[in-house]
């Protein structure tokens, strides 16, 4: 559900009321003017008035138009400045977040000290209820734009340059979100879902996700790592806790405990990942994941180890 007139949050939701206010104004505008309109064509002039006076009266209905309708844009101007202004100034004791763009998924950071404490995860931004998340967006390679309907307006993502703004839901709920700034072939299947839960369970989730990723427990899952240590996976994505630290796509640390793949694109589950590492150009053509060539008991190894990094 995706719906910027279903606000959840205090953003969304005078960006909703600006949003009745100029539909309202937009309207009674529209039926004046046509009404207007409509009674100027019906009538003719009365034979007794003179030119002189007719003059004089269509010279003050162009004025009183004229004066009618710089009124009525300067107040939707004022509701727009103060919505504006509302909107940006950052309220007190922001939780800090960090967004990058890349073609086309979405890289959520949440920065500690020491850095390698830092929580990295990918396509889910996950938020306590109530707290306000300051987050400083940014892309690494063309214009992206940032879209939550539910708990805020658009917010450009341009390469070189951070763009600051704030985020806050006031009930607990998975909002989902689209980049909508076309930015190439997969701009569609850039979907992120932010994830609204209780301070606790935020701050539980957030213990889990700056873990490493526990070792593997069986033979299969140790054998999955072999496979993708020794493997392409390793040169484009990290899994703390092994020697896989690229940063190329997305962190898979937790990836199991992710609800979707490759940006929304697929729900995450087992058959669906499996189709994701053999044939990825199918799913979502253009992406930067190579297909792979495995062979089925290295597959299936494979995505238990995946399956088991929660
Ligand atoms: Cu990223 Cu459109």
């Amino acid at each position: 559900m995706q719906s910027a007139l279903d606000p959840r949050g205090p953003q969304a939701a005078r960006l909703a009321s600006l949003w009745q206010v100029m539909l309202i104004g937009g309207t009674v505008i529209f039926v004046v003017v046509f009404s207007l309109a409509l009674l100027a064509t019906l009538r003719r002039p009365s034979p007794e008035n003179s030119y002189h006076e007719h003059d004089v009266r269509r010279v003050m209905g162009v004025a009183l138009g004229a004066g009618l309708t710089i009124l009525t844009l300067l107040g939707l101007l004022v509701c727009n400045v103060l919505v504006s202004r509302a909107i940006t100034e950052v309220p007190g004791d922001p939780l800090k977040v960090q967004v990058v763009a890349h073609r086309w998924w979405w890289e959520i950071v949440y920065p500690a000290e020491p850095s390698s404490r830092s929580v990295r995860t990918a396509n889910e931004l996950h938020m306590p209820v109530g707290r306000p998340v300051e987050i400083s967006l940014e892309s690494r390679d063309v214009i992206h734009s940032f879209w939550v309907p539910s708990l805020h307006g658009k917010q450009d993502a341009i390469p070189g340059r951070k763009n600051a703004f704030w985020l806050q839901a006031d009930q607990p709920g998975m909002f989902r979100g689209q980049c909508s700034e076309f930015c190439g072939l997969q701009h569609a299947k850039m979907a992120l879902f932010v994830v609204a839960e209780t301070e606790q369970a935020f701050a539980r989730w957030l213990e889990h996700q700056s873990r490493s990723a526990s070792p593997p427990r069986d033979e299969l899952a140790l054998k999955g790592e072999g496979v993708f240590l020794s493997g392409p996976c390793s040169m484009c994505h990290t899994i703390r806790g092994t020697h896989a630290m690229a940063s190329v796509g997305p962190d898979l640390t937790h990836l199991a405990s992710r609800k979707s793949l490759a940006s929304g694109t697929l729900i995450n589950a087992p058959g669906q990942l499996a189709g994701w590492i053999l044939d990825p150009q199918h799913v979502k053509r253009g992406s930067f994941m190579p297909a792979s060539d495995l062979e089925p008991d290295r597959l299936h190894a494979l995505l238990h180890f995946l399956e088991s990094l929660k």
